[in-house]
């Protein structure tokens, strides 16, 4: 099977096993003493790859985001969201539910948040409404196929942030798809939130894990809440080895992702009745005007090929570092297939 589902799909390699099995057992440790070597370096390797003062290793994205959440906010708070954002429709309102917040989606571009609707949803600072303690954005942008936010989009949104002393998260599991294409480094990405996360178990390749970063009191804050939720682990030094191994090897690699991304969008756009979203980076929205979404996900299927729906009535194709170029030509040989015979 060809698995273009998620970038989440793709199997640690025959070297990232190596570095797994290296850190037995002496690069281990106990992480909820604080006693992992291995997790502390990964933490570490983070710190200096964003320029923040800590860095807490957690068990995913969602959980990287909830933290962020629950420690820039107390009950009652509202969270203002970009409408098409991950942490909106896909955490399960964990928000309501871990930080009794509320979320105020905002209508955006691409992942934009419009700059002037999210000032009008601002609270006012009277006792009766719900005080604004966050704002979250998400690079790259899932369910606008992967797009980027402009680094103009996210100066513009701090200045609006710091003119009414609201914190800022980046939801940045995808962030070095990002950085692929427009070479800003995470450092400056970085600058302008008070915190940030990014997964490992994406495009990156490791088969578990995220990071979320920022000031020191805020990561012990979110230490506590990440033992709270159940998600102090103990020898996770085998985990952080397989990220500190992506993050050493699979970052240059994903411009090939996003390269393979255009080609399989482009050739797409050869087979007729297709429409198509330009990828940013990895991931391809499409639809058939031929097929129902359901329909055209089966025959796929039936041919080797898995896809699945990519949200508001797309589907989705992700390129990762378990596809190459053999299996972007037999997936366009298949769509070729399906779409000639209909
Ligand atoms: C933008 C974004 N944020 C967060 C997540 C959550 O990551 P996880 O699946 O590791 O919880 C995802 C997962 O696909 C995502 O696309």
């Amino acid at each position: 099977m060809v698995d273009l589902r998620s970038d989440t799909v793709s199997l640690p390699t025959p070297e990232m096993a190596e570095a797994i099995m290296a850190v037995i057992p002496h690069g281990l440790g106990d992480d909820v003493y604080g006693e992992d070597p291995t997790v502390l370096k990964l933490q570490q390797k983070c710190c200096n790859l964003t320029g923040k003062e800590a860095a807490l290793f957690v068990t995913s994205g969602c959980m990287a985001n909830q933290l962020a959440i629950k420690s820039h906010s107390v009950p009652g708070n509202e969270v203002i969201v970009e409408s098409e954002s991950h942490i909106l429709h896909y955490e399960t309102a964990a928000p309501s539910i871990i930080s009794g917040v509320q979320l105020m989606p905002v209508n955006g571009s691409n992942g934009e948040p419009d700059l002037s609707e999210l000032e009008r949803k601002i609270r006012p600072k009277e006792y009766y409404y719900p005080q604004t303690s966050l704002v979250c954005l998400e690079n790259t942008h899932n369910r606008s196929g992967g797009a980027i936010i402009s680094i103009t989009h996210i100066e513009k949104l701090r200045k609006l942030c710091n003119d009414y002393s609201i914190k800022m998260h980046l939801d940045g599991a995808r962030i070095f798809n990002a950085i692929a294409e427009t070479g800003i480094d995470l450092k400056k990405y970085s600058s302008y939130f008070d915190s940030i996360s990014f997964c490992f178990s994406k495009g990156l390749g490791a088969p578990v894990g995220s990071v979320l970063c920022g000031n020191t009191a805020f990561i012990a804050t979110a230490r506590k809440w990440r033992k709270i939720l159940g998600g102090g682990m103990r020898q996770s030094g085998i985990l952080a080895a397989a990220a500190i191994y992506a993050v050493d090897n699979n970052i240059t690699r994903l411009k090939d992702d996003n390269l393979r991304a255009k080609h399989f969008a482009n050739g797409l756009l050869e087979l007729s009745g297709m429409i198509v979203k330009e990828p940013q980076t990895n991931i391809v929205l499409f639809k058939s005007e031929k097929f129902e979404n359901s329909d055209l996900i089966q025959r796929c299927k039936s041919h080797g090929i898995l896809i699945s729906s990519g949200g508001n009535d797309n589907i989705r194709a992700v390129f990762h570092l378990g596809i190459n170029d053999d299996d972007l030509s037999f997936a366009l040989s298949v769509f070729k297939k399906i779409c000639l015979n209909n």
